[in-house]
């Protein structure tokens, strides 16, 4: 089993690897999709392959980029979108309803599950490759290859560049974010989120260790003069209402009210002339009607050309796993 491509967090790639092979591959993809070139199509064909989706939680982007992904592929789809509902609801633990559908001969499984570890532990008894598409607060690797993979392609690279990310850094995908990003030599971070919504400390403690520059900020306009790539993020009240009541209960009004993260006019403003900004979607008032693309035509504008970055980099995600 040790020999299985499992994406589990963003950290287990290296700079090289995405540079040379992973960017390049969701290029082929994307090239593949726009083109529809026989040849792009039976070199990386998924025919007769069967992908198992499992999502816990709701997704619109990361779901469908899987499932729309294999299709283009030529491979098959089999999909829950209340995984809760599988025999899971009858008491069954992860692991042996992993082993069960594993047993039944899919080619690798996507999973999107409601709790930190979740996909690990599925790693652990699967005989088939695991690809995490975030487990609650934990982590969101493909989206951060997702990210990365924008950047490169709108910024020419990724190293040497400054990071503005805010928002809810509780999340996973600034949490995946920071973790892949940290690979790339001379970047900085600008951590911008409201108070009780700040990078963990795990984060932290990984940044430091591999000596990248970092800052907390509660202003986003403080770094805007000198931001490259702003990566917003919007407030994960549907997991946090849960948490709040229970293990933060009595913790602030959160999101203190001087905290400013959001993407509007003033910000585009200020920003350089070559600055993007991002979102992994889907957003809410962080990013302000006046940015949106059919409004705006500013290039700048990055997060819907992100987004459709999305499924290329879920289809070279799926190939690794089962062809490589
Ligand atoms: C994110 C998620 O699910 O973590 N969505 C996504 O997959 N792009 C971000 C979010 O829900 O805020």
């Amino acid at each position: 089993m040790g020999k299985l491509f499992h994406v589990l967090e963003a950290q287990q790639f290296s700079k090289e690897w995405l540079e040379n092979e992973f960017f390049p591959l969701s290029l082929e993809m994307e090239k593949l999709v726009k083109t529809g070139e026989p040849e792009l199509l039976s070199k990386y064909s998924l025919s007769g392959k069967r992908m198992v989706r499992l999502f816990w939680e709701p997704s619109t982007g990361t779901g469908f980029s899987f499932d729309i992904g294999m299709h283009r592929l030529g491979g098959a789809v089999f999909a829950s979108d209340h995984a809760g509902d599988t025999a899971m609801i009858k008491g069954e633990a992860l692991e042996d309803m992993i082993r069960r559908i594993a047993a039944f001969g899919p080619d690798v499984m996507v999973l999107r599950t409601p709790k930190e570890g979740m996909a690990k532990l599925a790693a652990e008894y699967s005989s088939v490759p695991i690809i995490n598409a975030g487990d609650g607060w934990g982590q969101h690797p493909t989206q951060a290859g997702t990210d990365l993979f924008t950047v490169k392609k709108e910024k020419g690279g990724i190293e040497g560049l400054h990071y503005v990310i805010a928002g809810d850094l509780r999340g996973r995908t600034p949490r995946s974010l920071a973790y892949l990003v940290a690979k790339f030599p001379g970047i900085r971070i600008t951590f911008v989120a409201p108070v009780g919504d700040q990078i963990g400390d795990d984060v932290k403690e990984y940044l430091n260790r591999h000596e990248v520059p970092f800052k907390e900020i509660i202003d986003i306009m403080d770094a805007a003069p000198e931001g490259d790539v702003f990566y917003i993020t919007r407030i994960q009240k549907e997991r946090e209402k849960l948490l709040r009541s229970v293990e933060r209960h009595g913790l602030v009004e959160a999101h203190s009210p001087k905290a400013n993260w959001k993407a509007d006019q003033g910000l585009l403003r200020a920003i350089k002339k070559d600055a993007i900004i991002m979102h992994p979607l889907p957003h809410e008032d962080e990013i302000a009607p006046e940015l949106d693309p059919k409004v705006c035509k500013d290039r700048r504008v990055a997060y819907l050309r992100q987004s459709e970055n999305k499924l290329y980099v879920a289809m070279a995600f799926l190939y690794y796993a089962i062809r490589k």
